[in-house]
């Protein structure tokens, strides 16, 4: 039996196994520029994060209708709840779909259909977490924030995501006060490539109550500090981060040395079709090359259910299936 988890950190568009990715495209009239899966899983090789992104908006242009939304996060779904997972914030990234002409209502009604029959389904409750593409204008996360206006009582948060270097968290100030005026949580990937600093000001100008990554954290003593004392939760991405090459191999992943650290540190899939594996994977990952213990594994289960956008009596009824070994005194 897998460890009941909380995923929090997961990019709808990067579930799009290739066979879905055939599937859809065949259905929609698509042509992919690969012969067939097999020649698109050869192309998984990245060198850093905007040659994933490159392969990763290009493939959405398979995505058209509600069913291929609703069929996407269907398929993540089952994958998810079969590794464990009883709670998933879903990000999705509506400017990538709108620019190829499709309605963010398309995205959102599709995407809520599948997490609707979630829960009796799957045993998994969901979130939705709109992510602005910090590539693009401030104006255009401001039109985003906009048009979803009709479908807020879908989404419970914003976040930040796409080539983070030279896009500070400063640059959205104006749209995460707009969420927050709204009622918004907020989060925002930071320190994935990006400096230290950029988790700082994701901190201090946007207010978000959780980072996704944060990898570079440890870089700033100062920065752990205040992470630790404010309890601020890391979304971490092991997988991911080595095909992307922010670290060099698994074995020298933060992880490890951020728990020692008393950072609150949750492990995530990321984009799960293109870095090998799904969360429980991540989970699998970590404990071989750090030879982590079942009870560290179980510190991280339980600190993905303190750390999600869950009410505090549903996070006790789901900390009780988390339990930690008792402390012999
Ligand atoms: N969009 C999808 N995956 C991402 C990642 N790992 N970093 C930034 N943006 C992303
Ligand atoms: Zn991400």
């Amino acid at each position: 039996m897998p460890l009941p988890k909380a995923e929090l950190h997961l990019h709808i568009e990067g579930t799009l196994e290739p066979e879905l990715a055939f599937e859809l495209a065949a259905r929609n009239g698509v042509r992919l520029p690969y012969a067939d899966t097999e020649e698109l899983r050869k192309a998984y090789l990245f060198d850093d994060l905007q040659s994933f992104l490159d392969l990763y908006y290009s493939l959405m242009a398979v995505l058209r209708t509600e069913d291929d939304f609703e069929a996407l996060a269907e398929a993540y779904l089952a994958r998810a709840a079969a590794q464990g997972v009883r709670h998933a914030e879903i990000f999705f990234d509506p400017q990538a779909h709108t620019a190829r002409g499709v309605p963010i209502g398309t995205v959102v009604e599709g995407l809520g259909r599948a997490l609707d029959r979630s829960e009796a389904r799957h045993g998994v409750t969901t979130r939705l977490i709109l992510c602005f593409l910090r590539d693009l204008s401030a104006e255009s996360a401001m039109e985003t924030l906009e048009a979803a206006r009709p479908y807020l009582h879908r989404i419970t948060g914003v976040g930040l995501d796409s080539a983070e270097v030279g896009h500070p968290p400063s640059k959205f100030r104006e749209v995460y006060a707009v969420a927050d005026s709204l009622g918004l949580r907020k989060v925002a990937h930071a320190g994935e490539e990006g400096p230290p600093s950029y988790i700082t000001e994701a901190l201090d100008v946007l207010g978000v109550e959780r980072v996704d990554h944060g990898l570079r954290a440890l870089e700033d003593p100062e920065l752990v500090a205040r992470l630790v004392r404010d309890r601020i939760p890391l979304t971490l991405c092991p997988l991911s981060n080595v095909r992307l090459r922010a670290v060099r191999s698994l074995t020298e992943h933060p992880l490890r040395r951020m728990m020692d650290a008393g950072l609150l540190c949750t492990v995530n899939s990321d984009d799960p079709a293109y870095f090998g594996g799904y969360v429980g994977d991540n989970f699998d990952a970590v404990e071989s090359a750090l030879g982590l213990s079942r009870e560290d594994l179980r510190v991280l289960a339980r600190n993905s259910f303190v750390a999600a956008f869950l009410g505090e009596l549903t996070i006790a009824a789901d900390l009780t299936r988390v339990p930690l070994p008792k402390r012999t005194p």
